[in-house]
């Protein structure tokens, strides 16, 4: 067997098996210093002001940077980092990637990070490599990224999930065990329905079978309250199992969870009181929904639509979803999505608007501080959530704060780093930072500069020691020289 198969091997489950987390525990030493951390008085996000005064609109923070109360969860901005599944968990555990994937964000000033799509039953995975919460030895690993997080003076959610008929798939790297797969227990509202011919072909469940899953929701939250978790997310879109029963197009059952709207719900309003009953009444719970199938234009075919998922917005809300998450997609192969920036926003407006008083986080293609901004300035939803920006950049909020002229906390740790005034930038010139005109004039360009094509008065990138000696600076200059050693 190569490595790669060897290290994705799935191991006995370790309440079942020879490893047991307690057993685990007393042999390998833990030593209190290693749980010392240091405080964060204020978030990181945190607005501060804005970094030029004089520019306009800067005497109050933008919406994206001002702060959120939701239930007792308060977040310092209004930026999310969506769930996204990373594939890098063996038995559902989470593991020191996830420490430091999550941590990061919060040590970056995101305003809440939620944690990817965990499993409430091992059938419910995407793939062997996804986490899970099924069982109680999740718990610690689970809690140990929400301490960090919390450390970091940050908040957090996890996202629980059941794949439905999109369960058992390979996941995108890494070799995993043929044995790890569970390809006779599919399962989705209606059987014979695979999304594709990669898929496997699910099998319907029961209704005791539905009632299990509905309790396994119940348990998987009460595990991720033990956990610390701030809030959590009920997975309900992307044609994962909640996703299946609600819509038509994948839920052809004639029984008391198919047919009409409120039997297609009904499955879906189980789990929301199961997760409320067992999931602290003083903290929030979110609901992501998929707003639409894509299948409007296949007009002979009944579908999810927006006009439904407006009505379950008002269901859901009475039966307490605290946040509205509005996603689309992922329920049919046939769908057709249109992936302009901001292209789920439009959904979440007719939300926001409709349902008052549900909160209603945007997600989508936004990419940018000001673009972030302005659905918050323009009332179509209250938060914003990234998934691939967050993939790209880990400081994703403290971009958005430097493009909206906003002076954000950083973590103490990285606190030096928000200063970049004095750094000469590569592109030339002097830095962007506020402030710095009067050193910029201060600044005189070495006589050779003009020879070499460089504008006049001003220092390029690069430069020589000679340009570098040339340099003066006016006795009153502001250069600021602290934190630089
Ligand atoms: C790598 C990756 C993994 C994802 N995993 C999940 C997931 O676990 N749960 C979920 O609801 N959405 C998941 N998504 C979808 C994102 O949360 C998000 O809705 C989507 O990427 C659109 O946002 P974006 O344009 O900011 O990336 C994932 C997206 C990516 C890129």
């Amino acid at each position: 067997m190569s490595p790669a198969a060897s290290s994705t091997k799935t191991l006995p489950h370790p309440t079942h098996g020879s490893v047991s987390y307690e057993a685990s525990k007393k042999t390998t030493p833990h030593f209190p210093q290693q749980d010392f951390r240091i405080s964060q008085p204020v978030a990181p996000g945190t607005y501060l002001g804005p970094i030029d005064a004089s520019k306009p609109g800067s005497d109050k923070a933008p919406l994206l940077f001002e702060p959120i109360q939701i239930k007792n969860l308060q977040l310092a901005n209004r930026i999310v980092v969506a769930p996204m599944c990373m594939y890098s968990s063996q038995d559902g555990f989470m593991t020191d990637f996830h420490l430091v994937h999550l941590g990061s964000y919060a040590m970056h000033g995101a305003g809440l990070v939620i944690a990817e799509a965990t499993a409430v039953e091992p059938r419910g995975r995407i793939s062997p490599s996804d986490t899970g919460i099924w069982s109680d030895d999740h718990i610690p690993a689970i809690k140990r990224v929400v301490d960090y997080v919390h450390a970091a003076g940050g908040k957090i959610g996890i996202q629980l999930a059941h794949a439905g008929r999109k369960a058992s798939t390979v996941p995108p790297y890494n070799t995993v065990d043929p044995e790890a797969f569970w390809k006779h227990d599919v399962v989705a509202p209606t059987g014979d329905l695979r999304w594709d011919d990669h898929h496997v072909n699910p099998r319907e469940l029961s209704v005791e079978e539905i009632q299990e899953v509905v309790a396994a929701f119940g348990a998987a939250a009460r595990r991720a309250d033990m956990a610390g978790m701030d809030t959590v997310e009920i997975h309900g879109a992307h044609g994962y199992l909640i996703n299946n029963f609600l819509s038509a197009v994948t839920n052809q059952r004639t029984d008391q969870y198919g047919g009409s709207f409120e039997n297609r719900a009904r499955f879906l309003m189980e789990i929301i009181r199961a997760v409320r009953a067992n999931f602290s009444n003083e903290k929030p719970i979110f609901l992501r929904v998929s707003a639409t199938d894509w299948l409007e234009w296949k007009e002979d075919t009944p579908s999810w639509d927006i006009e439904q998922t407006v009505e379950l917005a008002k269901l859901v809300k009475e039966a307490g979803v605290d946040v509205f998450h509005v996603s689309s997609g992922g329920n049919h192969v046939l769908q057709k999505i249109k992936p302009v920036p901001g292209y789920q926003v439009p959904f979440a407006e007719r939300v926001k608007h409709e349902v008052p008083g549900l909160v209603v986080v945007a997600v989508g293609a936004i990419t940018s501080g000001q673009q972030a901004n302005d659905i918050l300035v323009h009332e179509k939803a209250d938060l914003i959530a990234v998934a691939r920006g967050y993939l790209r950049d880990p400081g994703f909020a403290l971009t958005a704060a430097r493009e909206l002229n906003v002076k954000a906390k950083f973590s103490q740790q990285y606190e030096r780093g928000r200063i970049q005034g004095h750094v000469l930038q590569p592109s030339g010139l002097l830095p962007p930072a506020a402030g710095r005109s009067s050193l910029r004039s201060s600044l005189k360009a070495p006589a050779s500069s003009s020879s070499q094509g460089h504008a006049s008065g001003q220092v390029r990138w690069p430069m020589n020691l000679d340009q570098l000696a040339a340099i003066s600076l006016d006795d009153d200059s502001d250069l600021d020289h602290e934190g630089m050693f």
